[in-house]
């Protein structure tokens, strides 16, 4: 009987079988009575050669398929002589189920810039880079559930519509279901949201934190993997408007310990994507970025360095380099200068701790020194920040303090002040930007090469 196979689970046990594969076409060529297609289906990155010959009946029709058309092939397997392939499959019937219109289709064989491919978003998971990176996302998300699942953490789905500004920076995207033309307003011209959906303002939430906060305080160990949203008009290649956070959050737990585990974590989800991904990771390197499998494996074996922030300002305004932010105990830190650290100064990922507390979210925990917090931001070569955490303000009066001084004390954070009401502890946790870790691993240089459908300023299509 013959078999439906996906083109990667072909070995040599079915060597000589009869199988059955589906997929499309990548490229045709002919020679002389004999026309080779190289097939794909997703399942790998080369896809398979199938050779076709002219006693199959519908060859006239085989020799002008274009690049797009999709097949069900029956054929044999067999060893191939071709170079840089084990097997090929010889057709003993081809079925032409969906044509391409030849020349039409905008994806040819030439390839093409990944500015165009964006333009083309719902054709663009067809190509070999896409394909390449799209497998790479699978492996990673796959993997971040099983480091924690391994480890016995919950995973909790924390809401979309939210009430707070976790990070309190004021960049959220509103929720309303009122009538935009018509908006019920008091004598004052401001809206009424008593009489929206929810009966108060809404938006979309910007981290799952304050909720993992909640879930850790009776589960001890708890994550979040979900999606976030940030109307911050940031245009560069490593923001997007609608980004995935994991956000892992621990109880019983300090700076410190939160900092191997981060470390643990993001070596394990890199070592995954090595052990699996040697074909991808091969043609990333190849077409964008050199050093891909060199930085990965460096990042996998070497131990983290950990910096103070007061250190970092000290290295940078003594490394005689000329930036182009301003530079100075209080200010954050910009991108070239965090991928200065990491990639000239001490040549691994850093964690950088104990922010000014002006720079940072109002529930990191304040040292003794009253200047500094608990943070963490983790930074990556290439790419500059890539998780950002703290452990948090776990005493009812230092937190009320700080929610004071940001205008947070009001009804709706109530509820997160009893954390600390009711049987408080030492907590901590992080998040990490899944689609810059993608990026990362990938080696692509756009952060909306990474992600189905980027939402960016400006653009939400498809
Ligand atoms: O540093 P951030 O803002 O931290 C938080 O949201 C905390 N609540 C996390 C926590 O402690 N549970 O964001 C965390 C990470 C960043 O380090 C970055 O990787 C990513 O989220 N990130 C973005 N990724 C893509 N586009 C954006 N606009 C991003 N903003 C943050
Ligand atoms: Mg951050």
């Amino acid at each position: 009987m013959t078999q439906r196979l996906r083109i990667s689970s072909i070995n040599k046990d079915q060597i000589n079988q009869p199988v059955s594969l589906n997929g499309w076409v990548r490229t045709r060529r002919d020679s002389k009575g004999i026309t080779f297609i190289q097939l794909y289906d997703g399942s790998n990155q080369n896809g398979i050669q199938v050779v076709a010959d002219e006693v199959l009946k519908n060859y006239q029709e085989i020799t002008k398929l274009s690049t797009g058309a999709s097949l069900v092939i029956h054929g044999k397997v067999v060893e191939s002589p071709a170079k840089g392939q084990d097997f090929e499959i010889h057709a003993a019937e081809i079925e032409v189920i969906g044509d391409s219109a030849g020349d039409q289709y905008p994806l040819q064989k030439k390839g093409h810039t990944l500015e165009f491919l964006r333009e083309i978003a719902h054709l663009r998971p067809r190509t070999n880079t896409l394909g390449a990176v799209f497998r790479i996302r699978n492996t990673l998300s796959w993997a971040i559930h099983s480091f924690f699942q391994q480890r016995n953490f919950l995973y909790v789905q924390t809401p979309i519509i939210t009430a707070n500004d976790a990070e309190g920076a004021g960049e959220m995207f509103r929720v309303t279901a009122l009538n935009l033309e018509n908006l019920p307003c008091d004598s004052q011209g401001k809206v009424n949201y008593e009489e929206d959906f929810f009966g108060t303002d809404v938006s979309l939430t910007v981290s799952g934190q304050l909720g993992a906060e909640v879930f850790a305080l009776a589960f001890t160990d708890v994550y979040t993997f979900g999606p976030t949203f940030r109307a911050e008009k940031s245009n560069t290649s490593r923001h997007l408007a609608e980004f995935w956070m994991i956000e892992p959050e621990m109880a019983f737990m300090d700076l410190r310990g939160i900092l191997s585990l981060t470390e643990d974590f993001l070596k394990y989800v890199i070592g995954e994507c090595l052990e699996k991904h040697e074909h991808e990771l091969a043609f990333l390197q190849k077409m964008y970025e050199p050093d891909l499998l060199e930085t990965l494996k460096h990042i996998h074996q070497t131990e983290f360095e950990t910096l103070t922030y007061t250190e970092a300002i000290d290295i940078l305004q003594k490394s005689g380099e000329s930036f182009e932010f301003p530079l100075k105990w209080g200010l954050g830190l910009q991108s070239e200068h965090e991928r200065f650290l990491t990639e000239k100064h001490v040549k691994k990922p850093i964690n950088l701790i104990n922010y000014p507390k002006e720079i940072k979210a109002f529930y990191m925990k304040q040292n003794d020194d009253e200047k500094t917090v608990a943070a963490m931001d983790v930074l990556f070569p290439r790419l500059g920040e890539i998780v950002g955490g703290s452990q948090r303000e776990d005493s009812l009066e230092m937190l009320s303090a700080r929610m004071k001084e940001h205008g947070l004390l009001n009804d709706t954070y109530d509820w997160y002040l009893d954390l600390r009401r009711f049987g408080t502890v030492p907590h901590s946790g992080f998040g990490l930007g899944f689609e810059r870790l993608v990026q990362f691993v990938s080696g692509m240089k756009n952060i909306r090469d990474v992600i189905p459908f980027p939402r960016v300023p400006g653009n939400a299509n498809f």
